[in-house]
C-alpha cells in the first residue's frame, strides 16, 4: 500500500463547493454518467503518460511514468466497473438529468496537453499540479459519498494513488530542474488558471447564449407570427386572377 509523503487536503474552493458536489453525486443517474466520464478521462490521461514514458530520456522517469500510466488505466477501469454495477441496480427508466461539469470535473486535466512539446520539467510541474487538484477533488467526492460505500471505497483507493503521483512528480521535478522547478510550477499554475478561465467563460457564454435565444423566441418572434397570421387572414382563399399589370408576357424572370 502506498503512503503519501504530502497529505493532500481539499482546497478551500473545493470545500466551499461541497454542497454542490453532494447534490451532483446524490442523483444516481448523474452518478453513473459522472463515473463513466471519469473513466474516459483517467484512461486518456494514462495514454498521455504512456506517451511521456516513450519520449523521456530519463530511465527513472520512464519507469515511474509507466507505473503511473498503469495506475490511471486501472482507475479508469474501476470507475467503469462501478458505473456498470450502479447502472445494473437502476430501475428500467431513463430520465434525462441535468449535467453540471465545471464544478465537478474528473481526472487530471491532461486533455489539452501536448506531451511532445513538453520538457521533463514542465511536464512534471503540470502533472504535479493536476494530481494535486485531482487529490483535492477526490477527497471531497469520497466525503460526500456516505450514501454509496462502494463508490466511496473506490475514491478512497484512487486518492491514495493520486497522492503518490502528486509526490513523485514534485520530488523528480526538483531532481531534474533544481534551479528552475519553481518557475516550472508557476508557468504550469498560470496555464491551468488560463485553461480554467477559458472553461468557465465557455460555460458562461453557452448559458448567456441560451438565455438570449430563449428571450428572442418569446419576445421577438411573437409579433412576427402575429403579423404573418394577420396577413394570412387577409388573403382570399383559393386561386385568384393576377392583375393585368403583373400579367405581361414571360420575357423576363420578374
Ligand atoms: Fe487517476
Ligand atoms: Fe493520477
Amino acid at each position: 500500500m502506498r503512503s503519501g509523503r504530502l497529505h493532500a487536503r481539499a482546497t478551500t474552493f473545493d470545500r466551499l463547493l461541497k454542497p454542490v458536489h453532494s447534490w451532483i453525486w446524490g442523483n444516481v443517474e448523474r452518478r453513473v454518467q459522472k463515473l463513466l466520464r471519469f473513466s474516459e478521462t483517467e484512461i486518456d490521461g494514462g495514454r498521455d503518460i504512456l506517451r511521456a514514458a516513450e519520449l523521456t530520456s530519463d530511465p527513472v522517469l520512464r519507469r515511474l511514468y509507466l507505473e503511473h500510466a498503469i495506475d490511471e488505466f486501472r482507475h479508469g477501469l474501476m470507475f467503469r466497473q462501478r458505473a456498470g454495477s450502479v447502472l445494473r441496480e437502476l430501475p428500467l427508466r431513463s430520465k434525462p438529468t441535468f449535467q453540471l461539469d465545471w464544478p465537478a470535473p474528473g481526472g487530471h486535466g491532461l486533455d489539452d496537453l501536448q506531451i511532445e512539446k513538453e520538457s521533463d520539467g514542465s511536464l512534471l510541474a503540470f502533472l504535479h499540479l493536476s494530481e494535486k487538484a485531482a487529490a483535492s477533488r477526490f477527497t471531497i467526492y469520497r466525503d460526500v459519498m456516505q450514501h454509496d460505500p462502494p463508490t466511496r471505497a473506490i475514491f478512497a483507493e484512487i486518492l491514495n494513488d493520486e497522492r503518490f503521483h502528486m509526490n513523485y512528480t514534485l520530488t523528480h521535478l526538483v531532481r531534474v530542474a533544481p534551479e528552475r522547478h519553481r518557475r516550472h510550477l508557476w508557468r504550469a499554475r498560470l496555464s491551468r488558471l488560463w485553461k480554467g478561465y477559458l472553461r468557465l467563460a465557455t460555460a458562461l457564454a453557452s448559458a448567456i447564449g441560451t438565455l438570449i435565444l430563449t428571450i428572442q423566441y418569446f419576445v421577438v418572434l411573437p409579433p412576427f407570427a402575429w403579423l404573418a397570421k394577420r396577413a394570412a387572414r387577409r388573403e382570399s382563399p383559393g386561386w385568384f386572377p393576377v392583375s393585368s399589370e403583373r400579367n405581361g408576357s414571360l420575357r423576363r424572370q420578374y
